[in-house]
């Protein structure tokens, strides 16, 4: 199989992650801070120094505030709903995925208005629309980094400045783009960030954190268990533990762990720019062909990791059917859970077929890819 749906998850991972999270399981495997063994003791070491970790890739100065969740949208949804209270203002994208859009439209029961700024149909948006969109009552700007269906780079540093300017909370959902861009979360002015262990972070599915750069109450959406305050029958109010309710996926962390520590060590540059040439190869055979349309921006400096494309009207899951069961090469077509997205493009009856490279592609998948399509489009 040729695996170029990495946007949804990235496959493979690095060897070392397989083998901490085997080595989690059968060394150690142990309920971590629940005990005072050495085997609870080695599974908590093993969650700090993941958190450690998490807080380097994102210049985070207290590894305390990384909060560890199932992915990116149960981080997205503890910060939305744990920051807004009713008659508060929260403004977000048309690019959005669902794990943004839905909360937000949830809250609407509850009293919070919201803003929905239009993006062109290549996806970008207007630090001015947003801006502009700003009320007296707006608590939060929540945007993507990295579109899931375009691709597009959304500019964070930009909106991260504003909102700074404006003593606005900037939530970015980073599930795009953790691993493979440069994220500096003080620098950029960035309060929180939402991430999934499993895509550019190359850990396991059922991970992901929230990292908080903020003093803002954050509310807690689950109460249980914390192997800390045990006596007391209320939610911990000390990070991580408030927002950490119940036992750990240790063997997830581990791995995640290790997907961190190759992350560090190759460094998100070289990711990028292997990523980035693909794409770059992938865009530029497939302007050859007339029956091919390519969306998100023109210039390869303007995105990141996919390209969504259609063959003139045929369905995308059709096409999708065809490259796998023909040709071996895995991808997702449809909505990619961002209805809205998918409307800013024009594209929302049809879908598209996503290609997501990751750091382990070559550019014989690449052109695998390309040939599949010339064939399914018969020229
Ligand atoms: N959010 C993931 C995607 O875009 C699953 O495919």
């Amino acid at each position: 199989m040729i695996y170029l749906d990495n946007a949804a998850t990235t496959y493979p991972k690095p060897k070392s992650v397989y083998q901490s999270v085997m080595k989690a399981m059968t060394e150690y495997g142990a309920n971590p801070g629940r005990g005072s063994h050495a085997m609870a003791i080695e599974g908590a070491r093993v969650i700090y120094e993941t958190r450690e970790l998490m807080a380097q890739l994102f210049n985070l100065d207290d590894p305390m505030r990384v909060i560890f969740t199932f992915n990116a949208t149960d981080s997205l949804n503890q910060a939305i709903k744990g920051v807004l209270n009713p008659g508060d203002h929260v403004i977000t994208t048309s690019m959005e995925h669902n794990s943004v859009l839905r909360p937000v439209k949830e809250l609407e029961k509850y009293g919070v208005e919201n803003t929905i700024v239009q993006c062109a149909p290549d996806g970008r948006v207007k630090v001015e629309d947003i801006e502009a969109a700003v009320k007296s009552n707006t608590r939060l700007v929540v945007t993507t980094h990295v579109s899931n269906l375009t691709g597009t780079i959304m500019p964070v540093e930009e909106i991260g400045k504003m909102c700074r300017g404006k003593n606005i909370l900037y939530l970015i959902d980073a599930a795009q783009s953790a691993g493979v861009l440069d994220i500096d979360m003080k620098k950029h002015n960035i309060d929180l960030i939402a991430v999934p262990g499993h895509k550019g972070l190359l850990g396991p599915q059922g991970t992901g954190a929230l990292l908080i750069n903020c003093e803002t109450e954050i509310k807690h959406l689950r109460e249980g268990g914390t192997g800390s305050e045990s006596s007391s029958m209320m939610q911990p109010d000390f990070y991580p533990d408030k927002l950490e309710a119940g036992t750990h996926n240790l063997p997830g962390i581990a791995g995640l762990n290790a997907g961190l520590k190759y992350i560090l060590n190759k460094g998100t540059k070289s990711i990028y720019s292997h990523e980035n040439n693909l794409l770059d190869i992938f865009i530029n055979e497939m302007r050859k062909n007339h029956k091919i349309k390519i969306y998100g921006p023109e210039d390869i400096n303007g995105r990141c990791g996919v390209v969504p494309v259609n063959i003139e009207d045929i369905d995308s899951s059709e096409v999708a059917y065809r490259l796998d069961t023909e040709y071996g090469i895995a991808v997702r077509p449809g909505l990619h859970c961002a209805p809205l997205a998918h409307k800013t493009i024009g594209t929302e009856k049809k879908g598209a077929v996503r290609f997501g490279v990751g750091p382990f592609n070559k550019k014989s998948d690449i052109m695998a890819a390309v040939k599949a399509l010339d064939e399914i489009s018969g020229i």
